[in-house]
C-alpha cells in the first residue's frame, strides 16, 4: 500500500546535474506534474546542455544555479538562501567509454560530491534526498535479476565511483540518520541524450550514414528503460522512499545491442551495412548484462508506461525532427576530439 506523500507548493527541491538527459527530464516531470519550487544546479561540463532548460526558463516556480556539487561554499549558499526542503542528485560523469580514458577524474563528482551534498543537507535540514544511481554498481549478472540486497561489485571505474556515492549514502543514512534513498537505474533512453550512448550515438551516426562501431558481437544485454518511466521512479523515491533504502528502477526490457542497432537501423530505413564489429575497447570491465527486479519500487508507487517499441521509435523520431539540438554537439571540437580518440584506432576512415 503506497501512502500519498505527493509534493506540494511547500516543497523546494533542488535537482543538480538537470542541464544533462535524466535530470533535464526529471524537471520536466515535476513542473508538469506538481506544484513545488524547482531549482537546478548543473556545473554545465560537456555533458551540460543549457538548450535542455530553455523550455522551463519562462516558469516563475523555477530557477538555475551553476556550481559544482563537490563545491561546499556554493552548495551551502542555495541550501541556506533557498530553504531547500528536498534533493535530488543527477549530477555525474555518467559514460563508462570516458572513464576508460580518464578513470580519477570522476571520482570528485561521483563519490565526494555526493558525499559533500548529504553534508550540506545534514547542515540545513533538508528533509528528503534521493541519490540517482545505476544497476552497473551490482556488476554484471549472467543470469537472473538483481534484486537491492545484492552487494556492490562494480567492475569499470564509472561504476566504482558511482558505487562510492551509493556507499556515502548509505553510510550517511546510518550515522546521521540522513533522510536520504537510493534509485538505481538501468539503462535510460530517449529525447535529449547526449550522443554518446549507444542509443543516441547509433541514431545521429546512421542519420549521417557513418558506421556503427559495435563492441564484440554485440551479444551484450541491457534492460532498457524510457526516460520518462525513470524519473517517475525517481519521484515515487523522492515522495514515498524510507531512509536508507535503495530502489531498483527498471525497464523490464533485455535487449541485446545487436538487437537495438537493428531496430534504430530499421527505424531509419538505413542498411545493415553500416554496422561496424570492433575489437572491444572496454575489454574485460565490459558487464556482460543488468537486469533487475524492480519490485520493491514498484511497492512505493514506480509503474513503469512506456511500450519499448514505441519508445523507440519516438526516441529516433525525436533525433529525426532535432537536429538543430544535436548537430552542434556532433560538430563541436570537444565532442569530435573525443570520438577520435576513442574509436579512432577501431574505425580508421570509417569515423
Ligand atoms: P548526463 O551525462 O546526461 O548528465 C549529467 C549532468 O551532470 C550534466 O548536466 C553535467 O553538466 C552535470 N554534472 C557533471 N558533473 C557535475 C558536477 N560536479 N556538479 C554539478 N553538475 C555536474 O547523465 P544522465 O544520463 O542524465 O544521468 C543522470 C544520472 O543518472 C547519473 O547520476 C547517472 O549515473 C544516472 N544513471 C544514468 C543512466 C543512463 O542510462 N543514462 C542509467 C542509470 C543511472
Ligand atoms: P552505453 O550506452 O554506453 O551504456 P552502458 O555502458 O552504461 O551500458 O552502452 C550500452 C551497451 O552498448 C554496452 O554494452 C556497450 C555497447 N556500445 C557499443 O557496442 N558501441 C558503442 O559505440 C557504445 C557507445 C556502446
Amino acid at each position: 500500500m503506497v501512502t500519498a506523500n505527493n509534493l506540494t507548493d511547500k516543497d523546494i527541491v533542488l535537482v543538480t546535474g538537470a542541464a544533462g538527459f535524466i535530470g533535464s527530464n526529471f524537471v520536466k516531470l515535476l513542473l508538469a506534474e506538481r506544484n513545488c519550487r524547482v531549482l537546478v544546479m548543473d556545473a554545465l561540463t560537456y555533458a551540460g546542455n543549457p538548450a535542455n532548460l530553455e523550455p522551463f526558463r519562462s516558469d516563475p516556480r523555477f530557477a538555475f544555479y551553476p556550481g559544482k556539487i563537490e563545491d561546499p561554499t556554493v552548495v551551502n549558499g542555495i541550501l541556506r538562501w533557498e530553504k531547500v526542503t528536498g534533493l535530488v542528485n543527477f549530477a555525474a560523469e555518467s559514460h563508462n567509454d570516458r572513464s576508460m580514458l580518464d578513470p580519477t577524474s570522476l571520482i570528485a563528482t561521483n563519490t565526494t560530491g555526493v558525499a559533500n551534498l548529504l553534508e550540506a543537507s545534514r547542515r540545513f535540514g533538508v528533509k528528503k534526498i534521493v541519490h540517482v544511481s545505476t544497476d552497473e554498481v551490482y556488476g554484471e549478472k549472467a543470469t537472473g535479476l538483481f534484486v537491492e540486497t545484492d552487494p556492490l561489485a562494480p567492475r569499470q571505474p564509472y561504476s566504482a565511483a558511482k558505487a562510492g556515492g551509493d556507499l556515502q549514502a548509505t553510510a550517511h543514512a546510518i550515522s546521521f540518520s540522513a533522510p536520504v534513498s537510493i534509485t538505481r537505474g538501468s539503462n535510460t533512453f530517449g529525447p535529449n541524450q547526449y550522443p554518446e550512448k549507444i542509443l543516441p550515438f547509433f541514431i545521429t551516426r546512421a542519420m549521417q550514414d557513418k558506421k556503427l562501431p559495435l563492441y564484440g558481437d554485440g551479444s551484450q544485454v541491457r534492460d532498457w528503460i524510457f526516460v520518462e518511466d525513470h524519473c517517475r521512479g525517481v519521484l515515487a523515491a523522492l515522495e514515498n522512499g524510507l531512509p536508507g533504502e535503495a530502489y531498483n528502477i527498471g525497464g523490464g526490457n533485455e535487449r541485446t545491442n545487436i538487437e537495438v542497432t537493428r531496430k534504430i537501423l530499421g527505424h531509419l530505413n538505413k542498411p545493415e551495412s553500416l554496422i561496424k564489429p570492433i575489437i572491444d575497447p572496454r575489454g574485460k570491465g565490459h558487464d556482460f548484462r543488468y537486469a533487475l527486479d524492480s519490485t520493491k519500487a514498484v511497492g512505493i508507487g514506480f509503474k513503469p508506461r512506456a511500450d519499448f517499441d514505441n519508445a523507440i521509435k519516438e526516441t529516433v523520431n525525436w533525433y529525426v525532427n532535432n537536429e538543430s539540438w544535436w548537430r552542434p554537439i556532433v560538430e563541436s571540437n570537444e565532442y569530435q576530439v573525443f570520438v577520435k580518440r576513442y574509436y579512432g584506432p577501431a574505425l580508421g576512415d570509417d569515423l
